[in-house]
């Protein structure tokens, strides 16, 4: 494959992609009526580009009576009058397009609203087949009872039974959200064309919502399927065909041994989510031991060249504890979500800080495990500024609320009436919107937002985070994570200690013995690595990138500065004349910034 690597022309720009998840209806209303807008959204695509993120994952933002916040889709080819119209979200496109960023959206394939019109005609009473095809229909609610139940606190059965033709019809989430019938050529054939309108219009790739459940088998769990991976492979066939540099992503949480299947051999999804990850990053540092995190990750097998894992610590739904085992999400529970009213279905609505106890450390610690483990980063929105959340709300509202960007009314996020708001804004002391905002946080550049911003610009420097290999150190002390990360002639060790105590380790990097490691935020070199361990102590929850370097690098304080001089005759303008400026600009400038340990 042709890989330029400019990542707003490279097919593989995903791979070198750091994507930020948002609701339109979170982020910025500009109108004023209390909802955010895809006007707000592109007011505010500055702050995105300045945060350094070059891919934006929206939530669904099509028609919908939003009872599963858009999961539940009435239309599938227009925008929410909420959040706008569809000259605003084109208008939103170009404009993260002329950034170089890439945009994604959501593809809901496996159910719709009970309000589509597909439903609609499909459960009348005397509906042609044709149109009743198009869900999955049953005299009785005997079929397919080895599939578990997903919204366990609000669901009894997976079938629910329709008033107006007395059947049952399926549903894997809840039940105004029926299941299409994959068996039905036309409910395919009608996929295909929504792909067709949105990837025609410009978008970069979609998230395809719960892909496991696309088809039934009787006898079978009806999750993972073949036949679901085989609609896959042609849905992908289809999106290579006539679209160039698009890509898909599973949201698959199942096992790895499961989720890898959605990649076929390359020519399934080019991205799936590592679900048995996320929590157990959160296990390891709690338990300030290393083991479940590589313990997962040795578990995962190899996935095509082409593809790519997405990495997060925290999204718009809960803190999923699906793919643990029962201790470990007793464990989770105990650590994590003390208070019983935190917990919904089988997982904890929290956001990152709240989860962390607002730990700064803690949070860079996990921020910067999530920039440096394989696969590409994916931030959810507020996160960076270490939003508070709110449990009490319905649902997985309590980590949806209004992104808050001052100290102003509504936390700058909207000029309406704090009532009509779409949910209210974080006014918990500890994360009150007058303390924990962008405006605050953009002027002190010790912030949570300011780390965030360096250590992303920091990451972009190097492929081999995005692309590389990981090879796990496996010192003594248990407590510290160390790997290295490769991609052709850049290595870069990650050292991480996990504990709230300071830690020794000595770790094995005989390999290269005779390199030096240079910390790259501060270009220090540290001593040159020789046969013998290499002996590092560690502050409490500390983290470190270096590269590992040939040939021996003389500290930066160390070097004798020789300073260039530039004479002129007359006045010190002259400098600036054409002749010298080249020469400041191609020799003495780059040597001398080079030099600086910014
Ligand atoms: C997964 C989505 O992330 C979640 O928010 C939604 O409720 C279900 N799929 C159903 O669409």
């Amino acid at each position: 494959m042709f890989d330029s690597g400019d990542f707003s022309e490279t097919p593989l720009w995903y791979k070198d992609a750091i994507i930020y998840e948002l609701h339109v209806k979170t982020f910025f209303d500009k109108n004023g009526d209390g909802i955010g807008d895809f006007k707000g959204l592109t007011e505010k695509l500055d702050y995105l580009e300045s945060l350094g993120v070059n891919a934006i994952w929206l939530l669904p933002f099509f028609p919908s009576p939003l009872k599963d916040d858009g999961y539940d889709i009435s239309d599938y080819y227009d925008i929410h009058p909420h959040y706008g119209n569809m000259r605003d979200f084109k208008n939103f496109l170009r404009e993260a397009h002329h950034r170089g960023m890439k945009v994604i959206i959501e593809l809901v394939l496996n159910h719709t609203s009970d309000q589509h019109k597909w439903f609609q005609r499909a459960r009348k009473k005397d509906a042609p087949k044709k149109w009743r095809d198009f869900y999955v229909w049953s005299d009785k609610p005997d079929n397919y009872l080895d599939a578990r139940i997903i919204f366990q606190d609000f669901e009894t059965s997976n079938w629910t039974r329709d008033p107006e033709n007395e059947k049952f019809f399926w549903h894997r989430f809840y039940s105004h959200q029926p299941d299409l019938n994959y068996d039905n050529p036309e409910v395919q054939k009608e996929i295909f064309k929504i792909i067709d309108f949105w990837m025609k219009m410009g978008v970069d790739g979609m998230r395809l919502d719960a892909v496991p459940y696309l088809f039934e088998r009787e006898g079978t769990n009806c999750e993972n399927l073949p036949e679901s991976i085989d609609f896959l492979k042609k849905l992908r066939a289809h999106v290579d065909r006539y679209y160039q540099n698009r890509m898909i992503l599973a949201e698959a949480n199942q096992w790895p041994e499961d989720a890898i299947l959605y990649f076929g051999n390359g020519d399934a999804c080019h991205m799936a989510f590592h679900f048995p990850l996320m929590p157990r990053m959160f296990m390891a540092l709690r338990m300030e031991d290393r083991f479940p995190i590589i313990d997962i990750l040795e578990q995962t097998p190899p996935i095509p060249d082409n593809c790519q894992w997405a990495l997060f610590l925290r999204n718009h739904d809960e803190l999923t504890l699906e793919m643990v085992t029962d201790e470990e999400r007793d464990y989770m529970y105990r650590v994590y979500a003390r208070d019983k009213a935190a917990r919904i279905n089988l997982g904890i609505r929290r956001r990152l800080a709240p989860l962390l106890e607002n730990h700064r450390r803690k949070m860079e610690i996990m921020k910067f495990l999530l920039l440096s483990l394989p696969g590409t980063p994916t931030l959810y929105y507020g996160d960076e500024i270490a939003m508070g959340d709110n449990h009490f709300l319905g649902d997985r509202d309590g980590v949806r609320t209004p992104m808050q960007w001052s100290a102003d009314r509504n936390a700058g996020f909207s000029r309406a009436n704090p009532q009509k708001l779409y949910l209210p804004v974080t006014i918990d002391p500890e994360y009150h919107y007058e303390t924990v905002n962008v405006e605050n946080q953009e002027q002190n550049q010790t912030s949570f937002l300011w780390w965030v911003k360096r250590v992303i610009a920091m990451r972009k420097n190097f492929k081999a985070f995005g692309r590389g290999t990981i090879e796990f150190l496996h010192p003594d002390n248990p407590k510290i994570l160390a790997f290295l990360r490769k991609y052709q002639d850049e290595i870069i060790l990650v050292v991480i200690n996990l504990s709230r105590f300071s830690q020794v380790v000595e770790l094995d990097l005989s390999p290269y013995a005779g390199y030096t490691p240079v910390e790259v935020f501060s270009k220090n070199p540290f001593p040159v690595i020789q046969e013998k361990p290499y002996i590092m102590t560690l502050g409490f929850h500390t983290y470190f990138w270096f590269v590992l370097k040939k040939e021996v690098v003389a500290s930066p304080e160390k070097k004798v500065r020789e300073i260039s001089l530039l004479k002129s005759k007359s006045d010190w303008i002259e400098l600036f004349s054409s002749q010298l400026k080249t020469k400041i600009e191609s020799m003495i400038l780059p040597q001398f910034l080079m030099e600086q340990r910014w």
